[in-house]
């Protein structure tokens, strides 16, 4: 039988943190061999707020890096960057033709972020839900793994395929989100009421995956929890809930293993502990980003290779939908 396929993406912006990682690329990294995979480095997604342009061209090569270094196996999965492939800017206007807008005033994401921005904000991050469906159902994609905070986007890929296909028959598949039971959500440090985010520069929000060990062990030992003593899985004590659950996925030990571990131990241990964790967890990862940026050029190569393999998919499917929705072809001869 036929691979399901895989589609992913993750924005080169800031840095990519505990919560990336566990809730996105380590499960792409798990899942690699079963599935048929591509993950893309959404560039064009993450000009939706503003962006310096050295830094955006520095960190898009560094996120190659680090997927790389996590364990993304490019015999495995295709990698490329978003806006080497035009069709991905082509199908996501034909797609905003068909979505109506109260659809996309109903995407959370974009009032969260919009709040922050306030006036500043672009048509372009109002229009982001569009450009995530495009990147899907250019590629026939089965499931997509991704984090709590994708679903709705996900929600809407799968309302608009829907659409379309009622109108011009059979197009798109429809995709299904795939998300974590454990680390769907990973909490900030500081506070632990809302999600660990790459947008949010306070310095002990969240740990980073290139992060040096003082830096890991400070900020775990910062974060915050609250005034009561035992150390047990509790989504009403958010602090500790959080922390656990970073242990319970970088431990790969289950609940009850880790609520006897800490059975009489106190706050500061979980952290103490946490802390030496992480650091340990992400070595190998922080190791092989090193030897593998040595040679930037193969960086640049796999960047290459990637988007020559998935543009011939993508450019089927939008001359199939140009040819549906009526967009005249030049004939020759
Ligand atoms: P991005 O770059 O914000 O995040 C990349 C992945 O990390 C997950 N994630 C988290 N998981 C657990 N806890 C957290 N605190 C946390 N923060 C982020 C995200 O859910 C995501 O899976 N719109 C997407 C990128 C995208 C995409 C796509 C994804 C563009 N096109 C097509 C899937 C399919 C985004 O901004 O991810």
């Amino acid at each position: 039988m036929a691979k399901k396929r895989v589609f992913s993406g993750i924005q080169p912006t800031g840095n990519i943190h505990i919560g990336n990682y566990l809730g996105a690329i380590s499960r792409w990294v798990a899942t690699q061999k079963e599935y048929e995979n591509i993950f893309c480095i959404v560039d064009l997604h993450a000009i939706t707020v503003p962006q310096d342009p050295t830094e955006l061209k520095s960190k898009t090569r560094e996120l190659l890096g680090l997927l790389l270094a996590a364990g993304i196996d490019p015999d495995m999965s295709t990698l490329f960057v978003q806006s080497h492939v035009k069709e991905h800017a082509e199908l996501a206007w034909i797609l905003n033709c068909f979505i109506p807008m109260g659809w996309m005033q109903r995407m959370t994401q974009f009032k969260e972020k919009s709040q922050k921005q306030k006036e500043q904000v672009s048509v372009g991050l109002f229009d982001y839900p569009a450009l995530m469906a495009s990147d899907i159902l250019l590629y026939d994609t089965d499931l997509v793994p991704v984090g709590d905070d994708q679903k709705q986007h996900v929600e809407l890929t799968r309302d608009v395929a829907q659409r379309f296909n009622s109108i011009y028959g059979p197009t798109f598949k429809i995709p299904e989100p795939l998300i974590p039971q454990v680390g769907a959500r990973i909490m900030g440090l500081d506070d632990p009421t809302s999600k660990m985010s790459k947008s949010e520069d306070k310095p002990s929000h969240a740990v980073h995956l290139l992060d040096t060990p003082d830096e890991i062990l400070n900020k775990i030992r910062r974060a915050t929890t609250d005034s009561q003593k035992e150390v047990k899985f509790d989504e009403s004590r958010p602090g500790i809930n959080n922390l656990l659950v970073i242990y319970e996925l970088f431990s790969h030990k289950s609940r009850q293993e880790i609520e006897d571990h800490f059975a009489g131990k106190g706050y500061a241990e979980v952290k103490n502990e946490l802390a030496e964790l992480v650091i340990e967890g992400l070595r190998p990862l922080q190791e092989r980003y090193k030897e593998l940026t040595e040679d930037p050029n193969e960086i640049d190569r796999l960047m290459e290779k990637g988007a020559e393999k998935v543009k011939p998919v993508a450019a089927a499917k939008v001359s199939e939908v140009k040819e549906k929705v009526g967009l005249a072809r030049i004939c020759q001869g």
